[in-house]
């Protein structure tokens, strides 16, 4: 479904992606780990063409992604993006930030758009907070609004770009839960994430990023448990020992 051809790109002088080939099929869960820099957030963001990239080529069921393009549009309606600080309307209830791209962007019936939405709110367990402004939710019910909001759209895949790294540990929980829950009822999913224990569970597939490159990549178990490449080892064992990321890699 999605698929990736020795992409690069650079920022000014500095490239940030050196040559990414992955791909992700339907229904696969694939989870993105890596040190702070390696590249993670822009692959998502090239994915769905909030950036764009200077060589090789990104597809979406054959349709290839050019931030440019009109096409661009379309791209971006099929594939959600769930970022790690919700980025809901402040000001809109739960249940209007989940209608809103079904509103305006797909220009659904009103009716049908609340009763989605509000069908979507208890799906992630949150019929009763379809009324209450974001500020007044937990950061763990946000990013549930903001699972829902993605799903409004009924995309064909999502992106997620750590969306527990801001939530306070006691809120994790329910997050994951939610996505795990996504995963087995066959969503597409694509996940940076430095939940290590998550991504064993629930990824299909794990790719371990370094510098711009993907450096190992594998059925999800396999990489943790038995890591074949040094780099993965030294940042796997790091995690373990002190439960925390590694210190940014400096860019060579
Ligand atoms: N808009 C930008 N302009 C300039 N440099 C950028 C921009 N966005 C990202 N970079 C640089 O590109 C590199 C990769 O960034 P990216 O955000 O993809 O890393 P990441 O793996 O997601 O890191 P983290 O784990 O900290 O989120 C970094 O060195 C970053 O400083
Ligand atoms: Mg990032």
């Amino acid at each position: 479904m999605i698929e990736l051809k020795d992409v690069h790109k650079s920022f000014g002088r500095v490239e940030v992606l050196k040559g990414i080939t992955a791909s992700v099929q339907k229904g696969e869960v694939v989870c993105i780990i890596g040190p702070s820099g390696s590249g993670k957030s822009t692959i998502l963001r090239c994915i769905n063409g909030l950036e764009s990239y200077d060589r090789g080529e990104i597809g979406i069921e054959g349709l290839k992604v050019d931030r440019d393009a009109p096409s661009i549009v379309n791209i971006r309606t099929q594939v959600s993006m769930v970022f790690q600080r919700f980025n809901l309307f402040p000001h809109r209830t739960a249940l209007e930030n989940v209608i809103e791209g079904p509103l305006f962007v797909k220009k659904e019936p009103r009716a049908q758009a609340f009763e989605r939405g509000r069908a979507l709110l208890a799906r992630v367990g949150l019929a009763e907070k379809a009324d209450v402004h974001p500020p007044q939710l937990s950061g763990g019910q946000q990013q549930r609004v903001a699972i829902a909001r993605a799903l409004a759209m009924q995309p064909k895949a999502i992106l997620f770009d750590e969306p527990t790294s801001a939530l306070d540990p006691e809120l994790v929980g329910e997050v994951l839960n939610v996505m795990q829950r996504l995963a087995s009822e066959g969503m597409t999913m694509v996940i940076v994430t430095h939940e290590i224990a998550f991504a064993r569970e629930v990824a299909d597939r794990l790719i371990f990023m370094r510098d711009g490159v993907v450096v190992e990549e594998g059925p999800a178990r396999q990489v943790i448990d038995n890591p074949q490449e040094a780099a993965t080892r030294a940042f796997l064992s790091h995690f373990h020992r002190t439960g925390a990321l590694p210190p940014a890699t400096t860019a060579s």
